[in-house]
């Protein structure tokens, strides 16, 4: 290349880098993630170093954000807010350390004040005579905007400062942020949380600002009137003390090696914070090394932001996995050539369902961007097509299940009169094998049995050697067969009786939760487990076929209910839950003893008007009443709803027994 042809297109990433600046830093509204606009920044800077004879002003290596806006008053620092040059990885850290000792001609030990990189926007606060007179953004760094009214607004901001010792003129810098936990709230409004932050902060009217809760954490100062701190970590102690946040996360440390194993160790929580980072800031904590290093033009030699990897990567799709869940659902699984995301290596991603992948063309082969935010599995954000070969071929959906060659459906909801995106196999029987093993491991999860020691990967073990293959298997293990299994011996194998052994006694809630029928969480379980009781009643309604009953009880409604049947159209699931049903002590749920209606008995014959039959009689039972099912001289009330049987009602006169209606029944009840 020829250096008119070098200058064009270092002139070109110059224009590209000041434009992003404009999006980013005066529109709050990047139009490109902050990897991609941290690689350009060092593309211009590597060629500058490469050719000496290339620069201009809006080069990084000479300008800072952009410039203040027009919409507020101008404030020329004191002191110019400057940037952080950045490092990737050891090596850049060693180059930074070996400048330093460069221009100090010197190798001494170093020891560096550590500090989480929030991502949001810098502010300068300056006190006078211990009050908050201005309030700055950082603007291109030599003149910000005045929005000193705005950051008042923030709660973490002091304007009145009370302690005797607080210098006469301080200009205090740190970083305005939303918590992650606020950005959701409003999450529709901004691209990113450190958008929202500095679209709040830059509001005309302080009131708007207001309404959104910004957080300030201090990390230094620009000007300072009779500076008398001799290192950074005194002065972040000090700041503290004066009344002002400043990171939990701040440390000490001396080398490089344990900068890397800290930065290492941050960037695997960093997800877990309420807030996000980029990176870690590294500053030499003695202050008169800092003044000896000094600035070259836009960042302090003496500080430099080792930024985390982008929490995205570009990866190719090596194969597409069906995975079957416990309710049925087909769940497509991308298996990707490995790539590091944010320090974790990722090897899966989830596609989510079939609408998914037809909606983006997802196919085998191709190269895709991966996204991997928080705590969510990875999942594939966009298709590169122009990486595309001409003999890929669009990705075909099972139309059986891969496990057990059923067929699959997608369910037709009638509310929203749509197909579900989701396709499932339709067997919810122990005759899939997929399903069969998910529901084992749902059965002895957390909130179901909760057995210790029998996890979801003994659960594949046992199950490929044939030790379980149902629920009641557990209950009936070849522990010596066990005992010589790898990784297993008399002690773990102990363990693991006693944990079972404890896990038979379980409330009639749980144990409904525990069978794992589709629509029944734990909320639905517990409404069943209110109305029907105990288990014998449970089984009753599906032997004699009356599941319906329990429909209208607040909650459950058709869908409960189909599901509910549907699960019980397979004579092995009934099976199973009668054979549970007397391998555990199942716990009914304990009622008010001394209701009004203690030692009253009650007997319905005909329709009911608004409530089931069940729900009245959970009605009366938690009144401390019980209900027959046939006339007897034991019964007090008979309840007569709409097409009552005559010969009960001839009867009950016969005997005495008093005959009321629904409204006479909830009138006793008041
Ligand atoms: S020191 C000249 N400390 O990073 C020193 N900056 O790219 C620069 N930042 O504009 C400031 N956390 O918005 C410093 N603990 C920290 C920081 C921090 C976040 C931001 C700040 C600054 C940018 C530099």
């Amino acid at each position: 290349m020829d250096k008119e042809q070098i200058k064009k297109n270092y002139l070109i990433k110059v224009k590209e880098y000041k434009d992003h600046n404009k999006s980013y830093y005066d529109e709050s509204n990047p139009k490109i993630p902050d990897s991609q606009y941290d690689k350009l920044k060092n593309e211009i800077l590597n060629l500058e170093k490469t050719y000496k004879f290339l620069n201009n002003k809006n080069s990084p290596s000479k300008s800072v954000g952009y410039k203040a806006s027009k919409s507020f008053d101008k404030y020329k620092h004191k002191v110019p807010m400057l940037s952080l040059s950045n490092a990737f990885n050891e090596e850049d850290l060693y180059n930074f350390e070996k400048k330093i000792f460069n221009y100090l001609n010197n190798k001494i030990k170093i020891e560096y004040s550590v500090e989480p990189k929030i991502d949001g926007i810098s502010a300068s606060l300056t006190y006078i005579n211990k009050k908050l007179l201005y309030g700055v953004s950082r603007g291109d760094g030599n003149v910000g905007e005045l929005i000193t009214e705005n950051l008042k607004t923030i709660k973490d901001i002091p304007q009145e400062i009370k302690f005797k010792n607080f210098p006469e003129e301080i200009e205090i810098r740190g970083e305005v942020f939303i918590k992650k936990k606020d950005f959701l709230k409003i999450k529709d409004k901004f691209a990113n949380a450190r958008n929202a932050a500095s679209g709040s902060l830059r509001q005309k009217d302080p009131k708007e600002t207001k309404k959104i809760p910004l957080n300030f954490v201090a990390y230094t100062f620009g000007y300072l009137k009779n500076n008398s701190f001799n290192k950074q970590s005194d002065f972040l102690n000090k700041l503290k003390e004066w009344g002002f946040k400043v990171n939990k996360n701040n440390n000490m440390i001396s080398t490089i090696k344990d900068l890397v194993k800290f930065h290492k160790l941050f960037e695997s929580k960093r997800f877990n914070l309420d807030y996000d980072v980029d990176g870690l800031v590294y500053k030499v904590n003695d202050l008169s090394m800092q003044s000896r290093l000094g600035f070259t033009s836009n960042a302090p030699r003496w500080a430099i932001a080792h930024k985390f990897s982008a929490d995205n990567a570009n990866t190719k799709i090596l194969n597409i996995d069906i995975q079957i869940g416990r309710t049925g659902a087909l769940t497509p699984v991308a298996k990707v050539e490995p790539v590091n995301i944010g320090g974790v290596v990722v090897s899966n991603a989830t596609l989510h369902n079939e609408d998914e992948i037809n909606r983006k063309d997802i196919r085998i082969g191709d190269v895709v961007k991966i996204e991997r935010a928080g705590d969510v599995i990875p999942h594939v954000i966009e298709v590169d097509k122009t990486k595309r070969k001409s003999v890929s071929k669009k990705y075909e959906f099972p139309s059986v299940c891969p496990s057990c060659g059923s067929q699959t459906i997608k369910e037709f909801n009638k509310i929203t009169k749509k197909f579900d995106a989701v396709r499932r196999c339709i067997n919810t029987d122990f005759k899939c094998e997929r399903i069969a093993i998910e529901n084992l491991k749902h059965f002895i999860s957390k909130e179901a049995l909760n057995i210790d020691g029998l996890g979801k990967k003994v659960i594949e073990k046992f199950w490929d050697l044939n030790l379980i293959k149902k629920p009641q298997d557990i209950f009936n293990l070849n522990y010596s067969k066990i005992k010589n299994l790898d990784g297993w011996g008399q002690l773990s194998v102990n363990n693991l009786k006693r944990s079972i052994e404890n896990s038979k006694t379980i409330n009639f809630q749980r144990f409904i939760y525990s069978i794992g029928i589709r629509h029944i969480g734990i909320e639905n379980a517990k409404i069943i487990s209110d109305n029907v009781k105990n288990v014998s009643n449970f089984i009753n309604l599906i032997e004699t076929k009356r599941l319906d009953e329990l429909l209208n009880i607040n909650g459950i409604g058709e869908t409960q209910i189909n599901s509910l049947k549907n699960f019980f159209a397979s004579s092995n699931n009934l099976k199973t839950i009668i054979e549970l049903s007397s391998i555990l002590k199942i716990e009914n749920k304990k009622f008010n003893q001394n209701g009004l209606f203690k030692n009253k008995s009650f007997m319905f014959t005909g329709k009911l008007n608004g409530i089931s039959r069940a729900e009245a009689k959970s009605l009366i039972e938690k009144n401390s009443g019980i209900t027959l099912s046939s006339i007897n001289n034991n019964l007090n009330y008979l309840v007569v709803g709409e097409k009552p049987t005559l010969r009960k009602i001839n009867k009950a006169k016969e005997l005495g027994i008093k005959i009321i209606s629904q409204k006479d029944l909830l009138k006793l009840l008041n």
